[in-house]
């Protein structure tokens, strides 16, 4: 019988602004997935990264199920009152809906699922990600799925060398899952088209093409297309299987040594590089800089290995010391230009009603007849 790996995260509140959640309110969610997990999980994780709490369980039920959903709505519910026990900032930030609904698609939190038939050997990776959105994992997935030069794997082991099928998605698109499908290497440049928007395309999956097993699957939700407001950046979790007929542990963490910008930090508003950082690390300068963490784990029968942390090795400090300067130079130019998101992605927050009074201020200047141009 399938295993499914699900992993719900939400952020419903947090110390200090958008920092980290209370010590408290994390007792609180994994005391309760501890409880009501008993008789439908297998097994279970609860981890946190800058002010969002991600659960991880592995269970029988399949995707969305209403069980396991429920569960993790009811665990964010409870910790939520918690939040507002301590008077923490932003409680119950993302439960946008009252009521349960049989799962927690377009309610605010954000969720991945894999269902696989677990390999004797089931490694994967649970990434996570603070103060930006799902579109930060299309640059580190395109280079580990589709690139030779990061992923020697592709040129070394003939089943990958058979290719990835990407699903991307249109997430600008709200009246339903608008997606594509294409392959690499064939069609690389078609998913390089699509992938440099990472604010409309973003990939969904990634499938070993082959074996037809899946890899890769992130979470596109995109909280602004639900809230219809800004509520908080759509922070994102990933799961990723690796070894065998997918790339490696290492070949899957080597693209965020390039601390590539990504939308998010202050305000979801602005450019900012992303740093990795170690599992329970908090936010800090200027709302960010974005943090993305990743908890590795094997799983057998169901059962799982305790978390190692894969951005915690010492190499990850000399990208972090890149990332700090690359935020910093950003910085410096404020407001102006690439520092900040384009008016589309801005469109949520205040400043459209500001631009709307500021237009009624502008009028057309009368240019006075010329009559110094010659006949
Ligand atoms: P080991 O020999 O340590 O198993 O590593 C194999 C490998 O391919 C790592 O990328
Ligand atoms: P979160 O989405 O992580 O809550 O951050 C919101 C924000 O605007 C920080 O400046
Ligand atoms: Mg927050
Ligand atoms: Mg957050």
């Amino acid at each position: 019988m399938k295993l499914t790996l699900s992993v719900i995260k939400a952020d419903i509140g947090s110390i200090g602004g958008h920092i980290g959640p209370s010590q408290k309110l994390l007792t609180a969610v994994k005391t309760f997935v501890a409880e009501r997990g008993k008789d439908c999980l297998l097994d279970y994780y609860v981890g946190s990264t800058g002010d969002d709490i991600a659960i991880l369980m592995t269970h029988r039920q399949g995707s969305d199920s209403p069980v396991i959903h429920g569960l993790a709505w009811d665990a964010f519910v409870t910790g939520t009152r918690v939040a507002k026990q301590q008077g923490l900032y932003g409680a119950g930030q993302d439960l946008l809906k009252e009521a349960f609904s049989g799962n927690v698609h377009g309610m605010g939190p954000a969720a991945v699922e894999l269902e696989i038939e677990e390999r004797p050997n089931e490694p994967f990776l649970l990434f996570a990600a603070d103060k930006t959105d799902p579109g930060a994992f299309n640059f580190p997935l395109y280079l580990a799925f589709a690139d030779a030069m990061n992923t020697p794997g592709l040129i070394l082991s003939p089943k990958m060398s058979k290719g990835f099928r990407f699903v991307i998605m249109d997430v600008n698109h709200t009246a339903g899952d608008r997606v594509i499908e294409l392959v690499a290497p064939e069609q690389m440049y078609d998913i390089a088209a699509l992938l440099r928007d990472p604010e409309r395309y973003v990939i969904e999956s990634i499938w070993s093409r082959a074996t037809g097993e899946q890899a890769a699957r992130v979470a596109t939700s995109r909280l602004h297309n639900i809230a219809g407001r800004y509520t908080g950046k759509d922070d994102p979790v990933m799961l990723v299987r690796t070894q065998m007929n997918f790339p490696a542990t290492g070949e899957v963490l080597a693209p965020f040594a390039a601390a590539h910008y990504v939308a998010g930090g202050m305000r979801g508003s602005h450019n900012m590089p992303l740093m990795p950082v170690a599992l329970g690390a908090t936010t800090s300068y200027f709302d960010g800089p974005p943090l993305v963490s990743c908890a590795a784990f094997c799983v057998h029968d169901g059962r799982l290995t305790e978390p190692l942390d894969a951005f915690s090795h010492p190499f990850w400090d000399e990208v972090r010391h890149q990332v700090t300067r690359k935020a910093l130079d950003m910085r410096r130019q404020g407001f102006f230009g690439a520092a900040m998101l384009p008016m589309g992605e801005l469109e949520y927050t205040g400043i459209t009603e500001k631009l709307g009074e500021l237009d009624k201020g502008f009028k057309i200047r009368q240019v006075a007849a010329r009559t110094d141009t010659a006949a």
